[in-house]
């Protein structure tokens, strides 16, 4: 970061502005698959339309994330796209843990479509049932394509990736195309407060809340990832 308060980044001996690719707009969604019988899936924002007819969508997952195999075995997923009435636990769970280790959506209300993938059923804007035609592999990424067999709208404002941001002060996993390192997501998307603060150590949640972080329950978990009180830093 230099003295105009913007991120650079050194990329083949140029110096580049990387706080350019936060002005970029995304939504935020839940991409749910079977690991055989059993649901899982998690969050991404970098879900696009590519044609009209044949409908087709892209959706880009990182091929770390154990959800990018149970795509390529199941052949298709959902997509339930988040409103900003979603409940920012279901965020946490599905964007700051692996369904290789737990069962995401235990608690989490969800039916199947027609297809067989699971898409939430409350907290949502709308959803997409897809198959997937063909996919792409670049870098750490997968990109599948998939039509689009079955949607519903459910008519509620839809949560840009910009309002998990700046109003639900969420912060993006590193296995996400879009992660940038806390210090420069900051810079342009957060002010550094003056004070020190109390920051989660699995996914950087800043504690913002009316009771002081001290007189928290004992029992009291991050809203995003779940991890317990005593995982907090104070700095
Ligand atoms: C706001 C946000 C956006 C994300 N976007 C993506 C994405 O577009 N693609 C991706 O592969 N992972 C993305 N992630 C990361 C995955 O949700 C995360 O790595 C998750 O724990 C993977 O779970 P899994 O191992 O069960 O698949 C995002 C996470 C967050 C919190």
């Amino acid at each position: 970061m230099d003295g105009s308060g913007f991120f650079y980044t050194h990329i083949k001996d140029i110096f580049m502005d990387i706080t350019a690719l936060f002005r970029i707009t995304y939504g935020m969604y839940v991409i749910g698959t079977l690991d055989g019988e059993r649901p899982t899936g998690c969050i991404v924002n970098t879900v696009l339309q590519v044609s009209a007819e044949p409908l087709i969508i892209s959706v880009c997952v990182n091929k770390k994330n154990y959800t990018n195999g149970c795509i390529k075995k199941t052949g298709g997923f959902a997509i339930s796209i988040l409103s900003e009435q979603i409940d920012p636990d279901v965020i946490g769970k599905m964007g700051f843990n692996s369904g290789k280790d737990t069962d995401k959506f235990t608690d989490v209300a969800h039916v199947f479509t027609d297809d067989g993938c699971p898409r939430l059923v409350s907290g949502i804007s709308a959803w997409l049932s897809c198959e997937v035609v063909e996919s792409f592999e670049i870098e750490d990424y997968t990109v599948f394509y998939a039509k689009v067999n079955d949607s519903a709208n459910d008519l509620h404002k839809p949560m840009t990736y910009d309002y998990y941001h700046r109003v639900v002060k969420g912060k993006t996993a590193p296995n996400a195309p879009t992660f940038v390192p806390p210090q420069a997501e900051q810079t342009v998307a957060i002010p550094v407060a003056d004070k020190k603060q109390w920051i989660c150590g699995t996914c950087a949640y800043t504690y913002s809340g009316g009771v002081p972080f001290e007189n928290l329950p004992e029992d009291w978990r991050c809203p995003l990832c779940g991890r317990p009180k005593s995982g907090f830093k104070n700095e």
